[in-house]
C-alpha cells in the first residue's frame, strides 16, 4: 500500500478504532470462547473490542493464526489485519542454545544463522514479530535473565545484536524479508542492571554508564534495521523506563531518530501506577503515550483510557495518529494488507519446523557455544578415549528439558537427551555405556526457604536440620557402584531450566546440594570425573572444579543438546565457546566483570596481604574464569603482536584511526582446533574514569596443528570514540594501550600516542 493510501486509511478510522490499534492482548482471547461481552472494567476485552485490537502475542501455528486472521479481517470495520507477535528468543520449535551461550560462541555468523532459522520457523507458523533479541548488558548472575543476554561486554553485545537482527528480519533495511519476521529489540533500557540481581527493580546508573555500557547494543541493532523496540520494566535513576521521557523521547526518538513501533513490556504501562509514579491507570496511559509508547502490551490502560484522554484534550489526536500510523506502517512493511497470511500454509509449516537443516545447525551451535573450563592432567580426560569404559551419571542424563526458560514453544519430546545421543553413538561404534541418575533433579520449587518464612527461619531451631545420612540412598548407591566400575565418569549436573529466566533471581550460585553430594560421593569412588554443567547463568563452580578433572559448560543447549554434547565428549567436535560473562569466584564477588573502572588504590599483582587497597581480604578480586576464557582440545600461542604505528593523529574530536594491529597465532597443539583472538584497549585518562580494558575486536579462527597465521585488526574511529555527555562522539588525545590475547586477562601491552 502506498503511503497516501495508508494515510487515507488512518483518516477514515474512528477514534476507537485508532485506539485499539495500540492495544495488544494475549492470544488466548482469540481462541474460541475466551472473550466475553461483559463489563469493560475487568481488564478483559469485549467482543466488540476484540474485533478492533491491533495485535496479539503468544499464539502461533499456521492454521491457528490463519483462522484468527481471516475472522478478524471479516470483523474489523476497515479489515485491518492483526499482528501476531511472540517471544522467539532462541528458537521456536527447534531450540538453539540460550543467548548467553550464543554470546560465548563469539560468532556473529552463527548468531545470524540461528536467528534466521528461528525466523523461518516463526514466519512459517504465522508469526510476524519476534520479541528478540534481548540486548540488555548483564553483570550480575543472580539475575535470572542473564540467560537471555549476549553477556557483559558492550562491543560483543552490539556485534551479536546486529547479527541477530539481520538473522531475524534479513538485511533489507526497509522491510522484513519473506520467510523472516520483524525484530523487536528489548528491553529498553538497562534492564540488565537489576539491583542486587532482583528482577523488576531499578538500575542505579549515571548517564555516562548508560551511554557507554548499556546503550550501544540497542543502537547498533537499530542501525541494523530493528523494526520495534520494547521498553523495559526497570526504573533508571528512579524513573521507570516506560514513563521515561528522557530515555524514550529524547534519546530513542529524537537523538537516534527511531521511527518504528515502540511497545511497552507486559503491563509495564499499568506498573507506572503500581510503582507510584502515576496516580492511576489513566495517568499511566497518558504518561506512556506522552513518552512515545505506541503499543500497550496487556495492561489495558490504553484500551480503557486513551479515547477519553484524547476527547478531553490531554493527548492530542495528532499524537495518537502518529502512534497508529507507525503500527499501520509496520503492517504495511510486512505486506499484510496485500497478503494477510504472508503466504503461510500448514504444508510449508510442516516442512520448516524442526527441519534437518535446523537440527544440524542447532547441533553445531552446541559445540560452538560450550565452554571447556578445565581439562587437566598429562592425558586430559577430554575428548574421552574410545577404549575407556565410561558411565554417565546425574539428573541430566535422561533429561529432555535442555531448552532453557525462554524457548517457550518447544516440545521437550523433540529434544535429544544425553542418554539418547550416547546410546545412538554406542550403537554405531559398537560400544557400551552405563547410565545412572544418582539423584533427583532439583527444581525451582525445591529451593527454600520460601519468602515470608525466611525472616523467622534463622530463629527456628529446626531451620538447619542435621545432614541426612545418604549412604543408604539407593539412587546414590547405584551411581557410586557405577562410578567404581568405570574408567571415566561423566557427571551431568546443573540448574533446572526454570532456575533461570524471568522472575528467577537466585541468592545462591552453587549447584543444588543434592548434586554436590552426588559429585563428592562419585569423586571418592573414581577420580576421573568429567563434569558437564547445564546452567542459564554463571555459577560458583569452585567445588565442581575441585572435584572434577574436566569441566564442560554446556549452558542450556537446546533441542540438539544431547547430540552436540556427545560430539564434544567424543572429540568429533571441539568446544568453541569462550565466556561472554565472567564466572565468579564466589557470590560475594558479584557483580564481577572485566571492564570495570580502575580505582585509586588498585591491588598490585604481588600483594599478598592487602591493606588499604581495593581488594577483599578473604577472596581474590579476579573471577574464577574471566571473560573471554575457554579451552579447546589443542593449544594456541599468540606472538609478534605489534601496532601499525606508535603515533597517530586525532583529526578532530570524533575522528581517529585507522590503526592496524597485527599478531601471529599458531596452533601449537596436537590436533586441529579453533580459538578466539581478542584485542583489548585501554583509553587514556580523561575527565572521567575509563575501564581498565575494553574489547575492541575479535576473530575466531581454526588452524591445523603447527599452522600459523597473521591476524590483522583495523581499528577505525569507532574504537577510539565514546559518547560524550551531549551525545556526540568524542575521542581523547593521549596514550592508548593495546593487548592481544586469548582471554581478557591478557596483559601484554603496547602503546599508541594519539596526538
Ligand atoms: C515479559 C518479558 O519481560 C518480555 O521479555 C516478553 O517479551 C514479554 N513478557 C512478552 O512475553
Amino acid at each position: 500500500m502506498k503511503e497516501e493510501q495508508l494515510r487515507d486509511l488512518l483518516n477514515s478510522m474512528s477514534l476507537k478504532e485508532k485506539v485499539f490499534q495500540l492495544v495488544q492482548i494475549p492470544g488466548q482471547y482469540f481462541l474460541s470462547g475466551v472473550a466475553d461481552t461483559g463489563t469493560k472494567t475487568d481488564g478483559r476485552p469485549t467482543d466488540e473490542e476484540l474485533a478492533l485490537v491491533g495485535s496479539t502475542l503468544g499464539i502461533f501455528g499456521a492454521k491457528t493464526t490463519a483462522d484468527i486472521q481471516m475472522q478478524h479481517l471479516k470483523r474489523h470495520p476497515h479489515h485491518i489485519p492483526l499482528l501476531f507477535m511472540h517471544d522467539v528468543v532462541h528458537g521456536l520449535r527447534t531450540a538453539f542454545p540460550i543467548p548467553l551461550a550464543l554470546g560465548a560462541s563469539f560468532s556473529p555468523e552463527l548468531v545470524k544463522q540461528c536467528s534466521a532459522a528461528a525466523a523461518a520457523e516463526s514466519a512459517a507458523s504465522g508469526l510476524h514479530v519476534t520479541f528478540a533479541p534481548m540486548l540488555d548488558l548483564v553483570r550480575d548472575p543472580r539475575w535470572g535473565r542473564v540467560m537471555e543476554s549476549f553477556g557483559e561486554d558492550p562491543f560483543l553485545n552490539a556485534k551479536l545484536g546486529k547479527a541477530s537482527v539481520e538473522g531475524f528480519r534479513g538485511c533489507d533495511g526497509k522491510m522484513p524479508e519473506k520467510g523472516r519476521v520483524a525484530s523487536c529489540i528489548k528491553h529498553f533500557a538497562a534492564y540488565g542492571a537489576a539491583e542486587a540481581g532482583r528482577d523488576y527493580t531499578g538500575a542505579d546508573l549515571g548517564g555516562r554508564q548508560l551511554r557507554e555500557f548499556y546503550l550501544p547494543a540497542y543502537r547498533e541493532a537499530l542501525n541494523a534495521g530493528a523494526d520495534m523496540v520494547m521498553s523495559s520494566f526497570n526504573a533508571i535513576d528512579g524513573i521507570p523506563a516506560t514513563g521515561n521521557e528522557e530515555l524514550l523521547r529524547s534519546t530513542l526518538r529524537k537523538d537516534w531518530g527511531f521511527e518504528g513501533v515502540l511497545i511497552s513490556d507486559w503491563n509495564s504501562v499499568g506498573e507506572l501506577a503500581t510503582r507510584g509514579v502515576c496516580s492511576d491507570l489513566r495517568q499511566a496511559a497518558k504518561l506512556a503515550m506522552h513518552c512515545g509508547v505506541d503499543i500497550d502490551m496487556c495492561s489495558f490502560a490504553y484500551a480503557r483510557h486513551l479515547e477519553a484522554l484524547v476527547c478531553e484534550g490531554e493527548i492530542t489526536e495528532a499524537q495518537l495518529d502518529s502512534a497508529v500510523f507507525r503500527v499501520l506502517e509496520l503492517k504495511n512493511r510486512l505486506k499484510l494488507f496485500e497478503d494477510p497470511l504472508r503466504g503461510v500454509t500448514p504444508a510449508g509449516e510442516e516442512r520448516t519446523i524442526l527441519s534437518p537443516v535446523s537440527r544440524a545447525l542447532a547441533r553445531k551451535a552446541v559445540c560452538e557455544c560450550s565452554v571447556l573450563l578445565k581439562n587437566t592432567g598429562k592425558q586430559p580426560l577430554l575428548p574421552i578415549a574410545p577404549e575407556r569404559k565410561t558411565v554417565f551419571i546425574g539428573p541430566y542424563v535422561d533429561s529432555k528439558e535442555l531448552h532453557g526458560a525462554w524457548a517457550v514453544s518447544t516440545d521437550p519430546e523433540d529434544t535429544v537427551s544425553i542418554r539418547q545421543a550416547a546410546e545412538e553413538f554406542a550403537r554405531v561404534q559398537g560400544r557400551q555405556f552405563i547410565f545412572s541418575k544418582g539423584c533427583r533433579m532439583t527444581c525451582r520449587e525445591d529451593l527454600g526457604p520460601k519468602s515470608e518464612e525466611s525472616a523467622v527461619m534463622a530463629f527456628r531451631e529446626d531451620a538447619f536440620p542435621p545432614q541426612i545420612e545418604i549412604s543408604d540412598d539407593p539412587m546414590l548407591k547405584e551411581a557410586v557402584a557405577a562410578a567404581e566400575s568405570a574408567e571415566t565418569v561423566v557427571a551431568c549436573l546443573g540448574e533446572h531450566r526454570l532456575m533461570s529466566g524471568e522472575g528467577a533471581s537466585r541468592g545462591e550460585l552453587t549447584l543444588p546440594e543434592d548434586q554436590l553430594k552426588l559429585l563428592r560421593s562419585l569423586q571418592l569412588a573414581n577420580r576421573n570425573i568429567v563434569s558437564v554443567i547445564f546452567t542459564g547463568r554463571p555459577l560458583d563452580l569452585r567445588e565442581v572444579c575441585a572435584l572434577s578433572r574436566s569441566v564442560l559448560l554446556v549452558w542450556m543447549p537446546g533441542t540438539e543438546g544431547g547430540n552436540g554434547i556427545l560430539d564434544l565428549l567424543t572429540g568429533s567436535a571441539e568446544p568453541g565457546g569462550r565466556l561472554s560473562m565472567s564466572m565468579p569466584y564466589c557470590l560475594g564477588q558479584v557483580p564481577v566483570y572485566y571492564n570495570h573502572f580502575n580505582t585509586g588504590r588498585p591491588k598490585a599483582e604481588n600483594t599478598k596481604i592487602p591493606y588499604y587497597v581495593s581488594a577483599y581480604i578473604d577472596i581474590p578480586n579476579s573471577p574464577l574464569f574471566p571473560f573471554g576464557y575457554g579451552l579447546g582440545y589443542t593449544d594456541f600461542s599468540v606472538s609478534g603482536f605489534e601496532l601499525g604505528a606508535e603515533k597517530a593523529e586525532l583529526r578532530n574530536a570524533a575522528e581517529a584511526g585507522p590503526v592496524t594491529v597485527r599478531a601471529m597465532v599458531k596452533n601449537i597443539g596436537p590436533r586441529c582446533g579453533q580459538t578466539v583472538v581478542q584485542l583489548y584497549m585501554r583509553r587514556p585518562s580523561a575527565e572521567a574514569l575509563t575501564p581498565v580494558k575494553e574489547l575492541k575486536a575479535f576473530q575466531k579462527l581454526a588452524l591445523d596443528p603447527g599452522e600459523e597465521r597473521e591476524l590483522v585488526f583495523t581499528l577505525g574511529s569507532d574504537a577510539f570514540c565514546h559518547v560524550s555527555a551531549d551525545g556526540s562522539l568524542h575521542a581523547d588525545k593521549g596514550t592508548y594501550r593495546f593487548t592481544v590475547g586469548l582471554n581478557s586477562e591478557s596483559e601484554d601491552w603496547k602503546s599508541l600516542e594519539l596526538l
